[in-house]
């Protein structure tokens, strides 16, 4: 019998343009796309909105019984965040709500109040979902496992250059010390380290420009379905 639904995750560091890839990735296969880390963030800004300690577990516990997050897309397909009914899409895209994300990500008691979420997106649709935990906790069971990375000197060029184009008036070293910080968090965690999974193919996208990048994973996901689908 063949399979319905087909799952890509693709996990690696923040900046290794894993989101840009991912979307137009998920677009080119007609996949929804899927951006985890967003996710994570509507809860940090949840936490700086209550005046929490996001590096306290038992406080940012607390209030998640209490929290309304969902998404949906919009009509040009982008993915929408909403909390208690307000859309937060663009308030979570700040440096600050990273460093929060990043705190709060690291709490068992989130995680696992998030992963039900993304499972279902997964069981119900074909997907192309990013993050840093997906091919070894979410979606163990994914089709085709991508670990991306980049060096953390070009992951901050690129995120600098974003965050320029926003009118952010950080500085290269400010993110590149930011960045260095954030995967320490992230990979030294205890709960759900970013590592890639055994079965993950790397991609590394230090010399890659955006469109090689897309190409590769596209290539990857094309010979995969072929033999899954
Ligand atoms: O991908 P991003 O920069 O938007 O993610 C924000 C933070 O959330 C990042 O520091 C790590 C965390 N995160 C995570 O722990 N697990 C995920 N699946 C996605 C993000």
């Amino acid at each position: 019998m063949s399979k319905s639904v087909f799952s890509v995750a693709i996990d690696g560091p923040s900046g290794a343009g894993k989101s840009t890839v991912a979307k137009a990735a998920a677009a080119r296969c007609g996949f929804i796309y899927v951006d985890t880390g967003a996710i994570y963030r509507t809860v940090g800004l949840a936490v700086r909105r209550a005046g929490a300690d996001p590096h306290s577990e038992r406080a940012v516990a607390a209030l998640l019984p209490r929290l309304s997050i969902r998404f949906d897309y919009g009509p040009d397909g982008t993915q929408r965040m909403h909390l208690d009914g307000e859309d937060v899409s663009e308030a979570i895209r700040t440096p600050e709500m990273s460093m929060y994300a990043s705190a709060v990500s690291a709490h068992p008691a989130v995680r696992a109040y998030l992963l039900d979420m993304q499972r279902d997106m997964a069981w119900k649709n074909s997907v192309v979902m990013d993050g840093r935990d997906i091919g070894t906790v979410v979606l163990p069971d994914a089709d085709l496992k991508i670990f991306l990375t980049a060096s953390p000197e070009a992951r901050a060029r690129r995120r600098l250059a974003e965050l320029a184009a926003k009118g952010d008036p950080s500085t290269y070293e400010e993110v590149l010390a930011d960045m260095v910080k954030r995967d320490e968090q992230d990979s030294t965690r205890a709960a759900a380290p970013l590592k890639a999974a055994e079965d993950a193919v790397l991609v590394d996208t230090s010399d890659m420009t955006l469109d090689e990048s897309i190409e590769r994973v596209c290539a990857l996901v094309r010979e995969r379905t072929e033999a899954a689908l």
